[in-house]
């Protein structure tokens, strides 16, 4: 049985074709180390990074791609962003729907002499941005908050809260994970400073690639020094971009991979892409409303939440749910607490868990006519 993927907001797949060439292309017939030697193997090689930097750069406006640095996932540049800037006496302001990949750096700087305030959301995740000019102090040093919830998909006003940031003189990073390749996300009209992304998500490329733009205006420092094949002749890490926090062998396939999967979305269109997945959305949330027992989680209005839903069926475990649809129907999707305890605390879910269905550009309306098949015959049995 060809299982239904409903898992997207995990991870994308299945990825573009154009995406599993690229990485089986550059390990096969490029494979050099970027910035280390001036072979042409190593130059070919470097031309994979700059492609795929520049192309990211167009993406997300930002007008030096030599200020984007490749991490491995978006927790790489989320700590990055945390670690690098903030410093005892420092407040972070954040949202109370934050991913564990903001929550628990900031649970260790907090140990450190951080403050923390966590702005309160509504019960479907919603965030008022006045609330977060009201936590604004003198020591306000960053405002850090997701684009998107990975457990209700609610989409937060980041254009208001960058103005807000902005104004206030205070850093504004966005952790881009559930919404760079679906929303668009623009770093000059949205104010922000620190842009961090997976690529594993919904840019559609390889996992283990992600990155993080730091604006110009800021320095932060990096978690980790090494080889950059820079400035070879000194100890001392290089102090600027994008060398300062990419050290040691990237992983150029993935980068490749990435870089395709940014160009499929150039293609494609984000409107196309996110008017698929908001159509996907619509047909899940009006069938789930439909069947006896179940409780949806997040915004009705499928204009303010991205493709991800949760819900419960009755008081069925949710990791017994997430099975039966697994075994028993071959769909897969996540139940749990998605590494966002905050976020299950916010919408009252923190005791149970829910389950979570996440369809992607992939999803084809019959795979969701199934899914609702099978809720539908799960909650009968109930
Ligand atoms: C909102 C959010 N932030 C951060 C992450 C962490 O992503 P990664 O595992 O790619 O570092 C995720 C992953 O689920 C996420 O949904």
């Amino acid at each position: 049985m060809t299982a239904i993927y409903m898992d997207n907001a995990a991870t994308s797949f299945p990825k573009p074709e154009s995406v599993y060439e690229a990485v089986d292309h550059f390990n096969r017939y490029m494979g050099g180390n970027p910035g280390r030697g001036s072979n042409q193997q190593t130059l070919e090689a470097g031309s994979v990074l700059l492609n795929t930097r520049e192309t990211l750069a167009r993406f997300f406006n930002i007008k030096d791609s030599a200020d984007i640095a490749f991490t491995l996932n978006i927790t790489e540049s989320i700590n990055t962003g945390l670690k690098g800037m903030l410093r005892a006496g420092d407040h972070v302001i954040t949202s109370s729907m934050e991913h564990n990949a903001v929550a628990r750096p900031l649970n260790v700087l907090r140990q450190h002499g951080i403050e923390w305030t966590q702005v309160a959301c509504s019960q479907d995740g919603s965030l008022d941005p006045e609330d977060v000019r009201r936590a604004i102090k003198k020591n306000t040093r960053m405002i850090c908050i997701l684009h998107a919830s990975n457990l209700t998909g609610t989409i937060m006003p980041i254009r208001e809260i960058g103005h807000i940031a902005r104004n206030a003189g205070v850093t504004f990073l966005v952790d881009s994970a559930q919404t760079a390749g679906v929303l668009p996300i623009d770093v000059e009209l949205d104010n922000i400073d620190i842009l961090t992304f997976t690529g594993h998500k919904g840019l559609l490329g390889p996992q283990g690639t992600g990155g993080i733009y730091i604006s110009p205006r800021i320095q932060v420092k990096p978690l980790k020094e090494g080889g950059t094949g820079s400035l070879s002749e000194y100890l001392e890490q290089p102090d600027f971009m994008p060398d300062i926090l990419e050290s040691g062998t990237l992983n150029t396939p993935g980068i490749a991979g990435l870089g395709a999967g940014l160009d499929f979305i150039a293609e494609q269109g984000l409107e196309k892409i996110k008017a698929r997945e908001q159509l996907l959305t619509n047909q899940l949330l009006d069938g789930l409303q439909q069947i006896p027992g179940v409780t949806l989680y997040g915004p009705a209005d499928s204009n303010r939440r991205t493709a991800v839903l949760a819900f419960n069926l009755d008081n069925m475990d949710c990791g017994e749910l997430s099975t039966y649809l697994d075994y028993e129907f071959g769909i897969t999707t996540r139940s749990g607490l998605h590494c966002s305890p905050l976020a299950h605390q916010t919408i009252g879910t923190l005791a149970q868990g829910a389950c979570r269905l996440s369809p992607g550009y992939f999803t084809e309306h019959a795979d969701v006519i199934k899914v609702l098949t099978a809720i539908d015959q799960l909650s009968r049995r109930l």
